[in-house]
């Protein structure tokens, strides 16, 4: 039987790779201008890092996380985030202790074991970035700014940036016995899950997506009437700088985020194109996180982007593809030779070029060149190449020149356009 990749796991093909390259390298290049570095972590990680991290009663660590035991003996779990990772390499490598506040960056692939639908895959692949080590307000503007500036940057429009504030460890447990005394008396509309979740985290049941439970909830409190006066005032100056920024914003009262660590500012950036898995975007402020892994009271706030949503929503008549610049058709035994030796001298200079590796026919070749979609043919045939001439083809155009084989590369750079 032919083996194929697992449900939920995606090959990223040469054709889509384009994509893939221009938006890490626009995020690099945008967020080191912020002022962030980058920094890899591993793949799986202990498990209690994130039932500690992203919190028991969570859809992500009950359900969804790909945990196993080693050889050893020890439960390990493939990253479903990255932020409890980055927060325990700051910790374990106390980067603090040169400067207690740290931007970070990270790129790379996360497995969570979801029901796998258009956008929603089990393993995917995150940008993520976060500040640890400040309280300020002015960071969670900070990155904020720094998210929308790069999904401009990279071509995105129509997004709709939503904030909220969750209060904080004083505060939120009130609303939360709030919210379990009113949903309390609509148990009987609520789902299995949220029938326990009223039990273990009522939070959670805001994210539900079963009808009946949004009905449930359509008059439940607000997190915002029972936040405190520190929070409160830390939510107004969020909006304040992103204001000052420019940046228009919709609050969103009911969005609580999937994971249980975060405090105060929460965002999305959600996208109408993108159907049901419509959030291109999740962050916010995590004031908790570090104590709840064991390490020291630190402050944190982030974000982490899904790139294939992203990747989805690329402007469409951008072009990604990097074509050869070049083919070299060649013409007899000899020809072959010289067009070998041409390929791999142009290599060298950075010009991405073709020849086929088997003798063909001018026609066969020219056919090639043209799958290729290349700029440029040149037509080697053995008479012309005693004159130590060649035909160079502009396959735009079709207009055909005869130039010098040894002015090639000088010919080729000054015609060819580099992407
Ligand atoms: P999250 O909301 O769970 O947050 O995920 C962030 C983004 O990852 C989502 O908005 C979505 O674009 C993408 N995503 C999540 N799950 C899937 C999936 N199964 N398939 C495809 N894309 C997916 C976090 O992960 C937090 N760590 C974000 C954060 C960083 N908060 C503070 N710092």
């Amino acid at each position: 039987m032919e083996i194929k990749a697992i449900r939920g796991f995606n090959d990223i093909l040469p054709n889509e790779i384009g994509k893939w390259q221009f938006v890490e390298e626009s995020a690099r290049e945008v967020f080191e201008g912020f002022g962030f570095s980058e920094i890899r972590i591993p793949i799986i990680e202990r498990t209690e890092l994130f039932s500690r991290g992203i919190g028991e009663a969570t859809d992500i660590v009950e359900k969804e996380m790909y945990t196993f035991t080693d050889r050893s003996g020890n439960s390990l779990t493939l990253r479903p985030e990255a932020t409890a990772s980055m927060a325990r390499a700051y910790l374990e490598h106390q980067i603090y202790s040169f400067d207690p506040v740290a931007k970070l960056y990270c790129i790379g692939p996360m497995f969570r074991y979801e029901r796998p639908q258009k956008g929603r895959y089990r393993q995917f692949y995150q940008i993520d970035a976060e500040v640890f080590g400040v309280e300020n307000p002015m960071v969670d503007a900070e990155v904020i700014i720094m998210l929308i500036h790069f999904l401009k940057r990279v071509g995105l429009e129509k997004l709709e940036l939503q904030i909220n504030t969750l209060g904080c460890r004083d505060c939120r447990p009130r609303y939360r016995e709030e919210l379990r005394k009113f949903l309390a008396t609509k148990s009987f509309q609520l789902c299995e899950d949220c029938q326990r979740r009223l039990q273990t985290n009522p939070l959670r049941i805001l994210d539900c997506k079963v009808e009946s439970c949004q009905e449930a909830i359509a008059d439940a409190p607000k997190v915002i009437d029972f936040i405190d006066g520190e929070c409160q005032k830390h939510f107004d100056k969020v909006k304040a700088y992103l204001e000052m920024a420019g940046l228009s914003y919709i609050l969103n009262p009911r969005m609580v985020r999937g994971l249980d660590y975060y405090t105060r500012t929460a965002f999305e950036v959600v996208s109408y194109q993108l159907g049901s898995q419509n959030a291109v975007t999740g962050g916010g402020r995590y004031d908790n996180l570090f104590q709840e892994i064991g390490g020291l009271d630190v402050p944190g706030i982030g974000f982490a982007i899904g790139m294939e949503r992203l990747i989805s929503l690329l402007p469409k008549e951008k072009e990604f593809i990097r074509y050869p610049h070049l083919f070299i058709a060649a013409l007899g035994e000899e020809a072959y030779r010289e067009a070998y030796r041409l390929v791999n001298q142009l290599h060298l200079e950075g010009i991405r070029a073709e020849l086929d590796y088997e003798a063909k026919s001018l026609k066969s070749q020219m056919r090639r060149a043209d799958k290729l979609k290349v700029q440029y043919v040149l037509i080697l045939g053995e008479e012309e190449m005693k004159r130590g001439k060649a035909a160079l083809r502009n396959m735009t155009d079709k207009f055909q020149e005869e130039i010098l084989i040894n002015n090639l590369l000088e010919t080729l750079k000054s015609k060819i356009v580099f992407d």
